[in-house]
């Protein structure tokens, strides 16, 4: 698939990478540094553009912003109607202490309020990004780490099923955009985990699927 990168940091770069290395090609866009966006091509064998250069003919793009720079990314991205928008990104306050939509909506559904045209789907916000490459290089083995994803359109959501297989972790159909309620939240716990807590990172790298 082209894959359209809008948010090349943490996220986007890493997933970026991993898209290219499974064989995708891979457009990274947005950062504040052309040269950063220059060497990320570079070195994963993809190539750098303004977000409406990587949006244009993607068959996905990745939105992998601060929540402060959606509306930003995705004035500068264009038209993104009938595109299927797998978005990692949180609805976070400028310090990264609080979810700023919660309970009764999520950042997935306000996305999708925003580009209303387009196929949205939430994935990849349950996973730090620091997981993204062992993940990727431990992919062929038989225990794979599950990985949450929701939307509304079914083939948008194969499409995000696919990405997430390339990275290395079994998609888990979490059911319709309104689940992004849940799953976000969700993210901020596995942070907490990983980053606050006593013995967070063994926990949060294990989360496992029930029943299996
Ligand atoms: N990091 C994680 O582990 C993680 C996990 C789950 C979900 N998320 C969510 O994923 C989204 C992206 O997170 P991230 O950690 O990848 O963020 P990040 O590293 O800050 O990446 C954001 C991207 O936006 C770019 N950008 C362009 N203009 C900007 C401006 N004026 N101000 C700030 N940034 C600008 C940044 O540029 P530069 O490259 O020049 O900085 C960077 O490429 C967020 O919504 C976050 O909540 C992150």
């Amino acid at each position: 698939m082209r894959i359209g990168i809008l948010g090349s940091g943490l996220m986007g770069g890493k997933l970026g990478t991993l898209f290219a290395r499974a064989g995708h090609e891979v457009v990274f866009s947005y950062a504040r540094s052309k040269e950063k966006l220059q060497r990320l091509a570079r070195e994963g064998n993809a190539s750098a553009g303004t977000p409406g250069e990587a949006a244009k003919e993607a068959d996905a793009v990745l939105l992998a912003v601060h929540w402060s720079r959606v509306d930003d990314v995705l004035k500068q991205a264009g038209d993104l109607s009938g595109k299927v928008i797998v978005s990692c990104s949180l609805p976070m306050n400028a310090d990264n202490t609080e979810l700023v939509v919660a309970h009764s909506s999520s950042g997935a559904e306000e996305i999708a309020k925003k580009v209303p045209k387009a196929r949205i789907v939430c994935a990849f916000n349950t996973v730090p990004s620091e997981v993204l490459f062992g993940v990727f290089e431990a992919r062929r083995k038989a225990e794979r780490p599950s990985l949450v994803y929701c939307g509304d359109d079914s083939s948008s959501k194969g499409v995000a099923a696919e990405l997430i297989r390339d990275v290395g972790f079994d998609p888990v159909d979490a059911g319709p955009l309104r689940i992004a309620r849940y799953s976000e939240p969700f993210a901020l716990l596995v942070a907490q985990l990983a980053y606050a807590g006593s013995g967070g990172p063994e926990l949060a790298y294990r989360f496992a699927r029930f029943g299996k």
